[in-house]
């Protein structure tokens, strides 16, 4: 039985629609237990807003994503309102990236990354610096000391600290740049923008191309061993790649790379706060620390979803989808599919199967700093609890007004750390 279409952010699939939804992520979840159960496939039809079906179980989002030429992303990959495309189009100022890209474009651009990306060479170029900024952060929260908004203050600085190093941007422009990842990321949060969210995105996608294309006239006349340098240089089949394809590039790994991570750092350390056992546990064994990172990722799920796009009519679990039609990956649902994961909502760092987590997405686009990302949290918990004496919630974490990427944005806590032995 299907549960009648959705048409507004009141009827059950308003939760994959309305940002601030995702402020209160029980009773998001709530609906979503509901409809992977009532409705896996449920359509969605709300004004302003492309028709399209929303996918809730593990399976289905896992099966969708398996099948690239099937569902292809394009320039609509993520679930924005119309008028923003539109407006997009008209203004032509259109940021096409890997997230954008399909078949062969997709290959090629990918390919002159992912290389940089791979555990081996991340061990060789950045693992020590990550380490060390993992220390610098934590010195950082302990001279804070002991109380702070850990997410603002810490949780949010290292990870941009990280990605920042990793294309080349120079460190007094970090500021800038969080500001604009975040009016990119987090436009719907009145917190990051005023007046109308579109209008925040385009400005903000205007400062950020100036600003790479100032980086990349610098590191073709000085090359260095950054992103930037391999990006300013790329060609594909023997001609230089294409300017908006590049900034669409820096952009990505610079959003991509930043509030994600931030958000599952801030979304692992308030379960370890609400679960102490659990957090001792790590403190006495912290062997343990590389499996409660996945445990934390699919708990956190920042990316909270992606579209895909029918290139024919598909045969899903009793629904056809038509060619033309649009299928959204709820991962935050799929991360909590009881047919996948035993008791899907309790945190636990032992969870045995933790990483068949759909956080990072699978097939062709999965996530290019997946690695990257899971090296951040080691560092980072590592280094933090190996000299903490104590932590505990001063007031309510306050979630983000977002529906794709998203997250706890002010987690109040109070502590006690030791110095770095
Ligand atoms: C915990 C942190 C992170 C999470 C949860 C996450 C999640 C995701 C997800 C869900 C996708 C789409 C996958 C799909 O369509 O199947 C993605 C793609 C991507 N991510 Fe991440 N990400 C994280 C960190 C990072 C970092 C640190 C970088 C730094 C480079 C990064 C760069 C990218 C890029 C470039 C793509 C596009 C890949 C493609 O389309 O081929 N991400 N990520």
């Amino acid at each position: 039985m299907s549960l009648p279409t959705t048409t507004s952010f009141d009827g059950p699939g308003g939760i994959f629609v309305d940002p601030a939804a995702y402020t209160n992520l029980r009773a998001w979840h709530e609906k979503a237990d509901r409809l992977r159960s009532e409705d896996p496939i449920h359509r969605i039809e709300i004004d302003g807003y492309i028709p399209f079906y929303a996918l809730t179980r593990h399976a289905d989002v896992f099966e969708i994503e398996r099948q690239p030429e099937k569902f292809l992303n394009t320039l609509q990959s993520v679930l924005f309102r119309t008028a923003f495309y539109d407006q997009q189009m008209a203004t032509g100022l259109i940021i096409k990236s890997l997230v954008h890209m399909d078949g062969h474009e997709h290959h090629e651009y990918r390919k002159l990354t992912n290389d940089w990306f791979k555990p081996a060479n991340l061990r060789k170029v950045i693992e020590q610096r990550v380490n060390q900024l993992a220390r610098e952060f934590v010195d950082r929260m302990m001279e804070r000391g002991p109380e702070c908004d850990f997410a603002r203050e810490i949780g949010l600085m290292f990870p941009l600290h990280v990605i920042m190093s990793i294309l080349g941007v120079p460190e007094p422009d970090e500021p800038m740049m969080l500001r604009l990842t975040q009016e990119l990321f987090a436009s719907e949060d009145p917190e990051f923008g005023e007046g109308d969210g579109l209008e925040v995105i385009i400005n903000a996608s205007r400062t950020f191309f100036e600003y790479f294309n100032n980086l990349t006239d610098d590191r073709r006349k000085s090359p260095a061993e950054d992103i930037a340098t391999v990006l300013s240089n790329a060609t594909i089949d023997g001609a230089p790649i294409g300017e908006i394809e590049r900034l669409g590039y820096y952009m990505i790994v610079a959003t991509a790379g930043h509030d994600t991570t931030s958000n599952s750092i801030n979304g692992g350390l308030e379960a370890l706060i609400r679960h102490p056992e659990q957090l001792k546990a790590l403190q006495k064994d912290p062997n343990r620390i590389p499996g409660a990172v996945d445990e934390i990722i699919r708990w956190a799920t920042p990316v909270r979803h992606f579209l895909r796009h029918a290139t024919g009519d598909y045969e899903l679990g009793g629904v056809t989808i038509r060619e033309g039609e649009a299928v959204l990956l709820s991962y935050l649902s799929a991360n909590r599919d009881e047919r996948v994961f035993k008791d899907p909502h309790a945190f636990d760092i032992d969870r045995e199967n933790a990483a068949e987590h759909l956080a990072f997405g699978t097939g062709i686009h999965f996530c290019l700093g997946a690695h990257l990302a899971r090296l951040e949290l080691r560092a980072f918990f590592r280094e933090l609890l190996s000299r903490l004496d104590s932590i505990e919630l001063a007031g309510e974490p306050v979630h983000c007004v977002s529906h794709f990427v998203g997250g706890i944005k002010n987690l109040p806590v109070s502590y006690s750390l030791r110095p770095a032995e």
